[in-house]
């Protein structure tokens, strides 16, 4: 039975930063940021948006491709930017969405790694319950201190993922190449509101875990590097994983998985499918029966390198022109309001829209109220 990814969406701020703007204030020469790391904008998020609101828009448009969401009986919300240490935030994103009650919903965390735990997960429970579907969502909003070499690195964004036997856009090959260690170079304490980070450790414990897991992966597989014909890295920012790519296969180019990424900032667990999104709808060839080489990374750390291979009616599963739209319609921010959006705090006087149909309102009584759009009501 083939199992896989049956319908893909993202979702992300409805405002944007351009990083001229904030090398400007920073004083710092803008081709660090557009050369150097690889990133020209980043999408900042005003205070009514939240990892639930950008979650549901983003289950909401990958929903719109499938007719039955009542198989929908397991939610995996995989996040490490939580607002919550019980409460799952997929039952929130569940609710709005009005999927059955027949559904176990959870949190999962490891860094950027956990939709990728999510996917390997809904992948077993489909293979034992091939008449349900997993929906796996990634939602993260990134924030790093003010003034740090990671604040151009920002960003954030929601993939949702619906698994299910006969998937429509690409299926998982049954290998999988697997590094963990334990190392601190990037974390955040649950007293803390931005992660913490050894920006240098990190790098180089991405590459070298992914020199291990590639190897884990062939050697399992059986397959050489010429049996790649795509790649996708996860990418905290974009020279990241040029330099992963480089290091694998030369000067294979990886451009079209980067496009997306480069203008939304880091999004981390959503990060790896936000690239996969950028190359299926920016590669022109017909990628029918190609397989793409996932790498994951998470710091902590965990890692993993994957494969898919795309399925043949995939083309009609892409939301191709209205990614580009979401993308290119976001509005330029000052850098006072991204100052204020950090503290998720609003210019006076200014109404902020929301990717999606609901909103955050606010917080009473340590409860969180959202809002439905009206016209969604
Ligand atoms: N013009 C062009 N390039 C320039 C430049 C200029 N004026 N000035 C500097 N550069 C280049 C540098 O040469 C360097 O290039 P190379 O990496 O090719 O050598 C690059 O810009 C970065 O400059 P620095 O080496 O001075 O790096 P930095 O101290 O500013 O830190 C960073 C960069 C490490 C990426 C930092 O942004 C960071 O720590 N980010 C957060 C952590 C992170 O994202 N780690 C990634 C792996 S961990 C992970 O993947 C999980 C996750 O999602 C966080």
């Amino acid at each position: 039975m083939k199992i896989g990814i049956d319908s893909i969406a993202f979702s992300t701020s409805k405002y944007v930063l351009k990083l001229s703007t904030l090398a400007a204030e920073r004083g710092v020469d803008y081709a660090k940021y557009c050369v150097g790391i690889g990133q020209t904008e980043m999408s900042v998020f005003p205070p009514n948006e939240d990892i639930v609101t950008i979650a549901v828009d983003a289950a909401e448009k990958s929903l719109s491709k499938i007719d039955d969401r009542n198989s929908i009986d397991m939610v995996i919300f995989a996040t490490e930017s939580s607002f919550d240490l019980s409460k799952a935030a997929g039952i929130y994103v569940h609710h709005f969405l009005g999927l059955s009650d027949n559904c176990r919903i959870f949190d999962l965390k490891q860094a950027c790694y956990s939709v990728t735990a999510a996917l390997q997960l809904a992948k077993t429970y489909i293979a034992g319950n091939p008449n349900s579907k997993v929906l796996v969502i990634g939602s993260d909003i990134v924030k790093y201190s003010k003034n740090t070499s990671g604040e151009p690195t920002q960003g954030g964004a929601a993939v949702a993922i619906v698994v299910s036997k006969n998937p429509r856009i690409a299926e998982f090959e049954p290998y999988s190449g697997i590094y963990s260690t334990d190392i601190m170079d990037f974390w955040r304490p649950t007293y803390a509101t931005e992660a913490i980070f050894d920006g240098k450790l990190s790098a180089h414990n991405y590459l070298k875990s992914m020199d291990i897991c590639f190897n884990r992966y062939l050697q399992m597989s059986k397959l050489t590097i010429d049996n790649i014909d795509y790649a996708c890295f996860h990418s905290p920012f974009c020279k990241m994983a040029r330099k992963a790519n480089k290091q694998l296969f030369g000067e294979k180019s990886i451009d079209n998985s980067l496009i997306y990424n480069a203008i939304i900032g880091n999004s981390c667990s959503a990060s790896l499918y936000i690239c996969l999104i950028s190359l299926l709808d920016n590669t022109a060839e017909d990628m029918s029966g190609k397989r793409i080489g996932m790498f994951s990374y998470g710091s902590g750390s965990v890692a993993e390198y994957f494969s898919l291979i795309v399925a043949d009616e995939y083309k009609s599963m892409l939301m191709s022109q209205a990614n580009k739209n979401m993308l290119s319609n976001r509005a330029e921010i000052s850098f006072e309001e991204y100052e204020l959006f950090r503290n998720n705090k609003a210019l006076q006087g200014k109404c902020y829209e929301n990717a999606g149909k609901v909103s955050l309102a606010g917080i009473k009584e340590d409860r969180r109220e959202y809002a439905i759009k009206e016209t969604e009501l």
